[in-house]
């Protein structure tokens, strides 16, 4: 098994492993929005140890391959997961909902490493002796779609980005940071929103950054190209206008992938950067950190990265999570929650949502 020497290894640890004396701040749920989403959003139940719920288990003949049952009782998995998981900064709450995808995972790893057991996993990982970059890909979900959850991109359209562009002269720039933006989904969405309100085109220019750990996204992002069924992802009406295809064509090319407009990569950098350890040196007006940091990561790396994500925000800026995440309890006091999971820095000129479009939002399901 190919691995880092001990001493990488131990830093490579060392830098997410939470302080196991400090006393964990509770994510909290705040503001309106949080609660109409908490009624909206029942976790899957689950027993004391946390373990998956039944739907969530894996329907395999007991002990066959691929059956994480060969290796270890649900009890076991969910106990060897909550000791290693907080070793990558991450927590099992984030990954309960995800336990069928992640046990695949898990198995066709021990499979093609010859791990036999769980506590030889673990000592292989407590020993450095395996890949621990290699276990940290296996934690990783790379699932990203456009304008994933309308409701927020809608408020995005009608209400925060109007609002940015109206405080920025014309020729400003206005940032927007996309955080772990897989294959650029996130960005190129935003970019379409802005560049399809011709109304904001006299105003600031749009700079979109997005960052993702993992390099070969951000080659799918850079090259702007998608497999051509991701085009049902977008609004019908604007699918033409963001692709250079239309539907019912055939590809431009044999891989089977459609490019999006070039006029949509005007302003679009993407960088590969771990959020856990480095952020940009730019502030942003606008960042979206959604389905990461505030899903996956320990209580301790959230309050880190936030405190970071904080750093780089521009006075009175946004900060976007997903529809199914909480900010940690210290955000209560410096942000204002104005929108699905949008939330305002108290710190500068405040923004009220359109009273339209809080009534049309209370009306929707969010989640579409
Ligand atoms: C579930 S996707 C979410 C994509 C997008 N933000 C969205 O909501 O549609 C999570 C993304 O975060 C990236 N990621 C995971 N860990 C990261 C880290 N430590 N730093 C930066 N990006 C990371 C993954 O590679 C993946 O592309």
């Amino acid at each position: 098994m190919g691995g880092a020497t001990v001493g990488e290894c131990d830093r490579f640890m060392a830098r997410w492993e939470p302080d196991s004396r400090a006393v964990m701040a509770q994510p909290i749920r705040i503001g309106p929005w949080q609660r109409r989403k908490a009624r909206r959003t029942l976790v899957a139940p689950s027993g004391p140890t946390g373990a998956p719920a039944r739907g969530a288990l894996l329907r395999l003949p007991r002990g066959s391959r691929g059956d994480p049952r060969r290796y270890a009782s649900t009890e076991e998995w969910v106990e060897f997961l909550q000791w290693c998981l907080p070793r990558f900064g991450l927590q099992w709450r984030g990954f309960r909902r995800h336990w069928r995808r992640l046990s695949a995972r898990l198995v066709r790893h021990f499979e093609q490493n010859h791990v036999h057991s769980l506590a030889e996993a673990r000592q292989l990982i407590e020993s450095n002796r395996d890949s621990l970059a290699r276990w940290d890909r296996l934690f990783r979900w790379t699932r990203s779609r456009f304008f994933q959850d309308r409701g927020v991109y809608e408020h995005l359209r009608q209400g925060v980005l109007p609002f940015l562009a109206t405080q920025k002269g014309p020729g400003e720039e206005l940032r927007c940071w996309s955080v772990g933006c897989a294959a650029g989904e996130e960005v190129y969405s935003l970019s379409a929103l802005w560049q399809l309100e011709q109304a904001w085109q006299s105003g600031p220019e749009l700079r979109l950054l997005g960052t993702d750990v993992d390099e070969s996204l951000l080659g799918f992002a850079d090259r702007g190209e998608f497999a051509i069924d991701r085009m049902a992802e977008v609004p019908s009406a604007w699918r033409s206008r963001i692709f250079a295809a239309h539907e019912g064509e055939s590809s431009s090319n044999a891989a089977g992938t459609v490019p999006i407009h070039s006029q949509l990569r005007e302003g679009v950098m993407f960088r590969r950067q771990d959020v856990r350890e480095e952020t940009p040196e730019e502030s942003f007006a606008l960042i979206l950190c959604r389905n990461l940091a505030f899903r996956g990561f320990h209580a301790d790396l959230q309050q880190s990265v936030l405190e970071r994500l904080i750093r780089c925000l521009e006075p009175g800026g946004f900060l976007v999570i997903g529809a199914h995440e909480t900010l940690p309890t210290s955000a209560a006091e410096r942000f204002r929650e104005v929108g699905p999971g949008i939330f305002q820095h108290c710190s500068g000129p405040r923004y009220d949502a359109p009273s339209h479009l809080a009534r049309w939002l209370a009306s929707t399901d969010l989640a579409n």
